[in-house]
């Protein structure tokens, strides 16, 4: 906003004053009083056009693509935003926001509010991994899958068939059909590779990798569209097939073949009877049909077995973005209808911070390519979950997300943040005010006066766009978002107004 300034008017003609203007108004015929001041003109420009003015202390223009999500902090002008409207309005280069705020603060909240409105667009939402769970409700109201995976007798979550990618391929035949089997197979193979990983806590060797792949590929072939199991894959590898001999380089001797393959046979095994239940070892069933909403509640998974917890998240992770990867490839042959994704990993965090390997599991699961028209929802408690120190690898998820979402975070947060956005000292003191007043309110049992506050970017330099983000009567009145509802009606979202 610019004001005719001091210095221009120096310039302007000046006024000759008569003596017949007085204190309250003009002396003549139809003068008097002023009875109201008249508001200054305002206007607005670009920094092109009224350059030297730069920096605003808010951007111009808010967006008006997109959920409308809430409030500007300052002007309460309504804010629009979601990572899918925005990338195709071209304001940011892909369709994926990465949320990272302390805990409570309203990330899942938002995250139902991105969703529920690219739901009503008619984006397919799936959610891999509902672990508080946080989404129950919302999929019930719209009609969707929910799924509940227990250690035993729930949801079947099979790693050596992501998302039926193999049956899309056998009905798609031809050379398109070989690719997406060869995709599946690779696809399952990272996928049991990182299970492996977090049962025996260590590595897994390239070749047991191109042990579990050659044994994939023998069972697919073998089968002939069928699904195999994991058992299936244990049984194989005891009749030391050919393939697994040329890969593994036994040089035929039984002895060498058996020392380098039963690390792997007793890693599958314990995937099959062990810690983890039936989850990896059961076929799962397909339907062809897309519900709006796919949740796979992982919510019977206590939090005290990170491991287990993390195993089902990247193996419904593997599941839905196979599922994915699937139904484009059938859309892309004429063979189903084209439809379009909003995929959301909450919790991300609690595989990042497991450390190991998994970083680049998570990087190797979650690469998906803008062109399949999946819109990502990231959430996390620390960017520094994703930082280089942990494993340089993991750096991609933070630059392939389009948009970056900061709710309340503590000073340290803030640095690490530094070496990917840019904060002003004005935004840098608001994040941390959100979760400073957060924490005393959490000791008094309250809704924290940080929740719900957020800092858009668009990109690392652009100036963020700070919005209160406001549940609707409706969202409210179902109580869906309302994650601390175990707490009885205390911590309710109704009560934080
Ligand atoms: N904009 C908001 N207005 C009012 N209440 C809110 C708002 N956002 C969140 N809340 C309340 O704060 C509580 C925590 O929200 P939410 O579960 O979304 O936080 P979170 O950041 O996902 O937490 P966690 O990291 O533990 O998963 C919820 O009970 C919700 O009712
Ligand atoms: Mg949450």
């Amino acid at each position: 906003m610019t004001k005719p300034s001091s210095r221009s008017s120096r310039h302007a003609r000046p006024i000759r004053r008569r003596k017949f203007i007085l204190k309250n108004g003009i002396a003549a015929p139809g003068g008097g009083s002023t009875a109201f001041v008249p508001v200054p003109l305002e206007w607005r420009g670009t920094t092109r056009q009224v350059c030297g003015l730069f920096p605003w202390a808010s951007p111009g223009q808010l967006p008006l693509e997109g959920a409308p999500i809430g409030r500007h902090q300052k002007s309460r002008a309504v804010i629009c935003f979601d990572h899918v409207s925005w990338f195709l309005a071209h304001r940011i280069a892909n369709p994926s926001v990465l949320i990272i705020a302390k805990p409570g603060l309203g990330k899942s909240t938002l995250a139902s509010k991105l969703m529920l409105w690219l739901a009503a667009l008619g984006y397919i939402v799936l959610i891999p991994g509902d672990t508080k769970p946080d989404y129950v409700e919302f999929t019930r109201r719209l009609g969707g899958d929910h799924r509940v995976v227990a250690r035993s007798g729930g949801a079947a979550l099979n790693p050596c068939d992501p998302g039926g990618m193999a049956a899309a391929a056998a009905r798609i035949g031809g050379a398109a059909g070989a690719t997406l089997l060869a995709e599946a197979i690779g696809k399952a193979t990272v996928c049991i590779s990182a299970l492996v990983e977090l049962g025996r806590k260590g590595p897994v060797a390239d070749y047991e990798e191109a042990a579990i792949s050659a044994c994939l590929r023998l069972l697919y072939t073998r089968n002939e569209g069928a699904v195999p199991v994991l058992r299936e894959v244990v049984e194989l590898l005891e009749t030391r097939p050919n393939a697994v001999r040329a890969v593994i380089l036994d040089r035929g001797v039984d002895e060498a073949y058996d020392r380098l393959v039963d690390p792997l046979q007793r890693s599958l095994r314990a995937l099959l009877d062990g810690q983890f239940g039936d989850v990896f070892a059961r076929r799962v069933q397909r339907t062809a049909d897309r519900p709006p909403v796919v949740n796979i509640d992982t919510s019977r998974i206590k939090a005290g077995d990170p491991r287990f917890l993390a195993a089902v998240m990247i193996a419904a992770w593997s599941d839905m973005y196979g599922m994915v990867e699937a139904d484009q490839a059938l859309a892309d042959e004429g063979l189903a209808p084209r439809r379009l994704y909003c995929l959301t990993l909450d919790e991300l965090w609690r595989v990042l911070r497991l450390g190991g390997t998994m970083p680049d599991r998570v990087n190797e699961l979650t690469r998906l390519n803008r062109t399949q028209g999946v819109g990502q929802i990231m959430i996390t408690h620390s960017i520094r979950d994703l930082a280089p120190g942990r494993n340089s690898e993991i750096e991609g998820i933070e630059e392939r997300a389009g948009a970056i979402v900061i709710g309340g975070v503590p000073k340290k947060e803030l640095i690490a943040l530094d070496s990917v956005v840019t904060l002003t000292n004005a935004e840098q003191n608001a994040i941390r005010e959100w979760w400073s007043t957060s924490v005393s309110a959490l000791e008094r049992n309250e809704v924290p006066p940080g929740a719900g506050k957020f800092l858009i970017k668009a990109s690392s330099e652009d100036p963020g766009i700070p919005v209160d983000v406001v549940l609707t009567s409706a969202e409210t009145e179902w109580g869906g978002q309302n994650t601390n509802k175990v707490w009885g009606g205390g911590r309710g979202a109704g009560d934080a107004r």
